[in-house]
C-alpha cells in the first residue's frame, strides 16, 4: 500500500489557508483520494485543549519557550494519534500549519532561533515532514485586516502588523532555503488562480 501525502499550508494570519484547504479537499474527493484535513495547532482533543491555552488573549505573560513547547506538545500528540497513522493507512492528510509555522512564528519572529525550535520538533514530529508545503503569499498587513474585519484577534493576532510582517518575511527566507518542498503561492489574481497552481503542484506529486 502506498502511503498518503502529508500536504501542510502556511501564510501569515488570515492568508487565505481555510478557502484553499477546503478546495483542495473538494479536488481530491473528487479524484476519490482518502485524505482528512486538520488545523494546528489542534485537530485532537489534547491539542485543542493546548490550543485553548496558547492563543488564549488573557495570558500575556506567556513565556516564548512555553508557548513554543505548548505548540510542540500539541504538536506530538496530533503527529502519534492521527498523522502517522493515517498516513500509513495510505490516507493523506492536509493540515492547516504545521511544523514551518513554528520555525517561522516561535524560532523567527520571536526570535528564538530556527536551529533551538527544529531540535525540539523532531522528538514532536518524530522527524517527519510534509511531502509539499504552500506558503499563501499575501500582503501580510492586507491579510491582518482582513482577519480583523471578520473576528477577534488572538493571542498571536493581537501582536499586530510588524510582528506579521517578521512572520512573512520570514516565510520567504524559508521558502527561499527549501524550494523543492515550500512552494510560494501567490493570492494576488485571486483564489482560482491560487487553487490552479496547488492543483498543478499537488498533480505532480500524486503521479509519482
Ligand atoms: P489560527 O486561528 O488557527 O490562525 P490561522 O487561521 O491564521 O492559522 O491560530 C493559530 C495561531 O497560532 C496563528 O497566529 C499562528 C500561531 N502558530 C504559532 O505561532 N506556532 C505554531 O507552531 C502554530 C501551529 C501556530
Amino acid at each position: 500500500m502506498n502511503k498518503g501525502l502529508l500536504i501542510s499550508f502556511e501564510g501569515t494570519d488570515g492568508s487565505g489557508k481555510t478557502t484553499q484547504i477546503k478546495l483542495l479537499s473538494e479536488y481530491m474527493h473528487s479524484k476519490g483520494l482518502n485524505h482528512i484535513t486538520l488545523r494546528e495547532p489542534g485537530g485532537v482533543a489534547i491539542s485543542e485543549e493546548i490550543r485553548s491555552i496558547v492563543l488564549d488573549n488573557r495570558y500575556k505573560e506567556m513565556d516564548q519557550v512555553t508557548e513554543m513547547l505548548l505548540y510542540a506538545a500539541a504538536r506530538a500528540q496530533l503527529v502519534s494519534q492521527v498523522i502517522q497513522p493515517s498516513l500509513a493507512s495510505g490516507k493523506s492528510v492536509i493540515c492547516d500549519r504545521f511544523v514551518d509555522s513554528s520555525y517561522i512564528y516561535q524560532g523567527y519572529a520571536r526570535g528564538l532561533g530556527i536551529e533551538l525550535v527544529k531540535t525540539v520538533n523532531d522528538v514532536a514530529t518524530r522527524n517527519l515532514m510534509p511531502d509539499i508545503t504552500f506558503f499563501m503569499d499575501i500582503d501580510p498587513v492586507l491579510a491582518l485586516k482582513r482577519r480583523f474585519d471578520n473576528s477577534q484577534p488572538d493571542r498571536l493576532e493581537a501582536e499586530g502588523t510588524a510582528f506579521q510582517k517578521k512572520v512573512y518575511e520570514g516565510y520567504i527566507k524559508l521558502a527561499g532555503l527549501y524550494p523543492d518542498r515550500i512552494k510560494i503561492i501567490s493570492g494576488i489574481h485571486g483564489i482560482d488562480a491560487a487553487f490552479s497552481q496547488i492543483k498543478s503542484y499537488v498533480d505532480v506529486l500524486l503521479c509519482r
